[in-house]
């Protein structure tokens, strides 16, 4: 059996406009390289950090080291593990940082014990790291990161994931604006209910966006992308949000909308030029307005979280 393994963990849009919490879908070329090695000395213990971000090095303190702690603590075993992050998705972008690195511990882990372990079963572990980034605990960027494509969140307590299936021409343009947005922050702003008549327009759209990604259904997708219930809160937080989902949809796209709690703005298009198309019409824009920003154009990634060969 190896020794170490070579990650790659995903960024991930949760959300989706209308499936707050629940819903999530995964990207390809955006994500966190990860290292994790077996070592002598029992524990976890994070040894090497890449990136420029100020994230702590204590295991207790440390999203990969808590998920990778809630793991360890189920095992038996005379070896402990060393993880080296190699950050390259800045947190608090709303692409699923955090999730990315609590994933990439417990998947690297589980390939090196073997796989004792399903991917529910790395989800439960990794929204324990997740957990303490959000103050919360939810997984639709967790398991869109572990089981790759589309996943609905069915519930937490039991965890069950559900794989939606993604239409093999469905590409997504994000495009991250360089300020950053707490999740936690993010969830305090939302109301504690809400409206009846909003809840039943949130859930058609729902509906229809999950029958619309089983039948191949461009045109409903377009339909069903709207959130009447978090984007009127959290758009407040995003400079220049309306301006970026008009631009996206007169580009073409289907629609748009925060992608987890921002400042990251997702579209979704059928084509990869239109996709394109949506990336250079949006990025003139925002060159605009002074604040630096990154775009990215992802097929959906259906695989989700890798080992590098
Ligand atoms: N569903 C979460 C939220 C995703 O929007 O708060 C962010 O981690």
């Amino acid at each position: 059996m190896k020794d170490e393994i070579n990650i790659f963990s995903p960024a991930t849009v949760a959300n989706v406009s209308c499936g707050f919490d629940v819903l999530g879908f995964c990207l390809e070329s955006v994500g966190d390289n990860m290292l994790i090695r077996k070592t002598k000395k029992k524990g976890i213990y994070i040894t090497k950090i890449k990136g420029d971000f100020d994230l702590p090095y204590e295991t207790e303190l440390n999203v990969a080291g808590v998920s990778a702690l809630a793991m360890y603590q189920t095992l038996n075993v005379d070896f402990g593990f060393e993880i080296e992050i190699d950050k390259k998705i800045k947190p608090g972008s709303g692409i699923g940082s955090s999730a990315a690195s609590a994933v990439g511990s417990v998947f690297g882990m589980n390939q090196l014990l073997g796989n004792p372990y399903n991917k529910t079963q790395l989800t439960q572990f990794a929204i324990k790291g997740e957990a303490l980034a959000s103050k919360c605990e939810h997984a639709d960027n967790l398991a869109p990161a572990i089981f790759g494509g589309f996943t609905l969140v069915k519930s937490i307590v039991p965890l069950v994931i559900l794989e939606i299936p993604s239409p093999s021409n469905l590409y997504a343009t994000i495009i991250h604006p360089q300020i950053e947005i707490k999740t936690f922050e993010a969830r305090a702003i939302l109301p504690k209910t809400i409206p009846l008549n909003n809840a039943i327009t949130q859930w058609a759209n729902f509906g229809s966006l999950i029958h619309a990604l089983h039948t191949n259904d461009y045109d409903l997708i377009k339909q069903s992308l709207n959130d009447v219930i978090v984007e009127p809160h959290r758009s407040k937080l995003i400079p220049y949000y309306n301006e970026v989902k008009k631009t996206m949809i007169n580009a073409g796209a289907l629609g748009a909308g925060i992608s987890g709690s921002g400042p990251s703005i997702f579209s979704l298009s059928k084509g990869v030029e239109t996709a394109k198309h949506v990336a250079d019409n949006v990025s003139n824009l925002y060159a605009k307005t002074g604040i630096a920003f990154d775009v990215y154009v992802s097929k959906i990634n259906t695989q989700g979280i890798q080992i590098i060969k």
